[in-house]
């Protein structure tokens, strides 16, 4: 089949997405067989995307169509790429490139067109000296085969508001606030040292995070602020009341950013204090969730559900492992990583000192040997690598395997929370 690419930036005008991004929002909702957004929240999307940076490919089929069929301008195929930095633990960032709206229409699936568009931006972003990629995989089966692995897990949690009580009372203040000004609380979180999870994404082009836009996309959202004794804005929570059912009346947490441990408890002690919700639900909480140690009661937290989270793709090597942080003590391994692309691909002698990893090429025979994808699966500790070898994935010496595992482990539990 002939398709003929194009790629463009996100735009929006003050009349709404431009024509180019307008086709391209129908195709991808079309693509996921979601209604089409009205024009108000067309509007906000492209104005959101817009401030990202996000890159918009596309294939189209030129073919001529009949009157009243979706023309040829509207794309058969599309992706959106934009760059974020990763939390790895290390000094900096590591530059990113996030993958999102990956859909082929139904009419031209099974033709190869999100492998050649895959394909492009993977070796693009290579090209570029990129060393991650990342996405969120709806078919972990599909993403696998070009390198993407989860890297990250995150649990669904309940708590049962009767049984909340924490074993410290915490200091400060909680107020409510207007959710229309979450962006700006955040703007302080972030300059007063919000907590981040390794494996947290910061969009380069937006100093936000999903708080603002997971808050005021949720209808009948609300918000909470934590205060500390000084006056300073140190936490942040946005919540919705699912409303009355004879069984349960439930709030979901749908933000929560946090500078302080007392915040974050100040927050969850208000939250499951309304007197009117019997159950607070979260998602994206880590799976060693530190909440349920802050309880007299642990039982009256529980987890619901286990999920992947962000899946990563390693597309250098070397600059991927050395902008990490580690916290083992001295170590070194050699390695034969496995992957088409050649700035992934090689023997690497990994050595480990003071919290920061150097990569050499070398001809030396590997001690362990593993592919990209498995590679991408460790990167932030969520998964040993002694896991991959039980199931037969990584091959190399006990002793080497063990020393790659702990050089490879975190000091705690990856999460990602933000969703594009
Ligand atoms: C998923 C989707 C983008 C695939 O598009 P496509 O153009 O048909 O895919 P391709 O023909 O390029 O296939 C690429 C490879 O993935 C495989 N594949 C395709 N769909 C798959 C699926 N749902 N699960 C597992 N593997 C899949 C193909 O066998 C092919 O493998 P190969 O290249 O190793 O032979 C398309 O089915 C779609 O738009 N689905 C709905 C939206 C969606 O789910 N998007 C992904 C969100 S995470």
């Amino acid at each position: 089949m002939t398709v003929e690419y194009r790629q463009f930036p996100a735009s929006v005008t003050p009349q709404g997405p431009d024509p180019d991004t307008s086709r391209w929002m129908r195709a991808a909702f079309d693509g996921f067989l979601v209604n089409h957004p009205d024009p108000g929240e067309a509007q906000r999307i492209a104005s959101s995307w817009q401030a990202e940076g996000r890159t918009l490919h596309a294939f189209y089929d030129p073919r001529e169509t009949p009157n009243g069929f979706l023309g040829n301008d509207v794309p058969v195929a599309t992706m959106a790429t934009f760059t974020a930095g990763l939390h790895g633990g290390g000094d900096a960032d590591i530059p990113c490139l996030l993958v999102a709206d990956v859909t082929v229409r139904t009419t031209h699936r099974g033709q190869g067109l999100m492998r050649r568009l895959m394909d492009r931006v993977l070796a693009e972003a290579s090209r570029q000296g990129v060393p991650l990629a990342a996405l969120h995989a709806a078919h972990p089966a599909l993403y696998e085969r070009f390198g993407f692995a989860p890297a990250t897990r995150s649990a669904s949690i309940e708590v049962d508001c009767a049984r909340f009580a924490l074993k410290v009372q915490p200091p400060g203040l909680v107020h409510e606030a207007d959710p229309g000004i979450v962006a700006l609380f955040d703007g302080q979180l972030s300059a007063s040292g919000r907590a981040r999870h390794l494996g947290a994404l910061q969009p380069h082009r937006v100093p936000t995070d999903a708080v603002s836009r997971r808050a005021t996309a949720e209808r009948g959202s609300r918000c909470l602020v934590h205060v500390d004794a000084s006056g300073q804005v140190d936490g942040m929570m946005t919540f919705v009341f699912r409303g009355w059912t004879p069984d349960a009346q439930v709030i979901d947490v749908l933000s929560e950013s946090w500078c302080t441990t007392d915040a974050r408890a100040a927050l969850w002690q208000t939250v499951t204090s309304t007197g009117i919700a019997t159950t607070v639900r979260a998602r994206d909480t880590a799976l060693d969730e530190p909440l349920q140690w802050m309880l007299q009661d642990r039982s009256a937290m529980r987890v619901t559900a286990v999920t992947d989270g962000l899946s990563l793709r390693i597309l250098d090597t070397a600059k991927a492992l050395e902008g990490r942080g580690y916290c083992c003590p001295p170590a070194s391994v050699a390695l034969e990583v496995v992957d088409a692309l050649d700035t992934v691909a090689g023997r690497w002698r990994i050595t480990v000192n003071d919290g920061r990893a150097t990569l050499r090429a070398t001809c030396e025979p590997p001690e362990v040997q593993l592919h990209a994808v498995d590679m991408a699966a460790v990167f932030l500790g969520a998964t040993r690598v002694n896991t991959l070898a039980d199931a037969g994935r990584v091959t190399g010496s006990p002793s080497a395997l063990a020393t790659l595992t702990m050089v490879m482990s975190a000091s705690s539990d990856p999460l990602s929370t933000l969703h594009f």
